[in-house]
């Protein structure tokens, strides 16, 4: 999931039950007969589309956790797998949650899992992040060390960057490789971005569209860069390996954050005589 605007804050703090720490128990018996139709409903669609077009880690993840068809997962028994696998869990939340907490639960190794799932209205499109977003598109690759150990990072420089005015940068970060990270692959390109792999449009139009640009990652460029939340992104950045990720932000983003602050920002689609650009995208699609 994403980090909320903290506008969100009232609204959870009003649902029951909600802990301190704004987890929930995730209430696996409550769910319907539709809840787990609706989950293999999508799980189906994405496992037809994914394999060929998301990075292998990807599939191992879902393989080694026993996410599956049958229906909606109980996290208790998906802890037992991840906690052995990278010592991360998840929790359940009952929707987005303050940055502060969001971090604060990443830096811990924990990963916030909203407890609720999508209605069959709303199969292709959501405002805000389902259990189905959240945990077929997230948790497969926390069972993978080195991105596991990069999820963990970007929290604690999360909790550094509270009070610093950053986090819109870091907002950028998070949306361009946990959210719609592209990674190279010797087979060739490949998703691994949450929110490209729990969409079925989005997972076509990522790889095989002309429309948008794909620019080899790099951090103060996409910390400078906008990003459209309301449809395709214009740009995607491509990281060569998780360790390739993980070693590029692993720095002090103090210095970075200062000389962010004295420039003006870009906007998503634009391209720079800097990057490295692996495919310039025609702009088709936004036209
Ligand atoms: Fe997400």
């Amino acid at each position: 999931m994403l980090p909320a605007p903290s506008s969100s804050e009232a609204v959870i703090a009003a649902a029951a039950n909600v802990r301190a720490d704004y987890t929930v128990d995730q209430g696996w018996e409550g769910y319907s007969a539709e809840d787990h139709a609706i989950w293999r409903e999508l799980f189906d669609r994405q496992a037809k589309l994914l394999p060929g077009r998301v990075v292998p880690e990807f599939l191992e993840g879902l393989e080694f956790l026993s996410v599956a068809a049958d229906g909606i997962p109980d996290f208790n028994r998906l802890n037992e797998l991840l906690g052995k696998a990278t010592g991360w869990r998840i929790v359940a939340v009952p929707g987005l949650v303050p940055d502060e907490v969001f971090f604060e639960h990443l830096a811990n190794r924990r990963f916030p899992a909203t407890n609720w799932i999508r209605s069959r209205a709303q199969l292709d499109y959501l405002e805000e992040p389902d259990l189905f977003h959240d945990v077929f598109g997230h948790v497969p690759l926390l069972a993978n060390p080195v991105f596991a150990d990069y999820m963990q990072a970007y929290g604690k420089g999360g909790l550094r960057a509270s009070g610093k005015g950053a986090l819109q940068y870091l907002a950028r970060l998070y949306w361009y490789s946990v959210e719609f990270g592209l990674i190279q692959t010797p087979e060739g390109l490949r998703i691994y971005g949450a929110g490209i792999v729990s969409s079925k449009s989005e997972s076509i139009f990522a790889l095989e569209s002309s429309s948008p640009n794909r620019i080899l990652f790099d951090l103060e460029r996409v910390m400078s860069t906008r990003y459209r939340i309301d449809d395709f992104q214009e740009s995607y950045f491509v990281i060569k390996s998780f360790k390739h990720l993980f070693d590029s932000t692993a720095q002090d983003f103090a210095p970075i954050y200062q000389r962010l602050d004295a420039r003006a920002d870009y906007d998503p689609g634009v391209l720079l005589e800097s990057d490295d650009v692996l495919s310039r995208g025609d702009g088709s699609y936004h036209r």
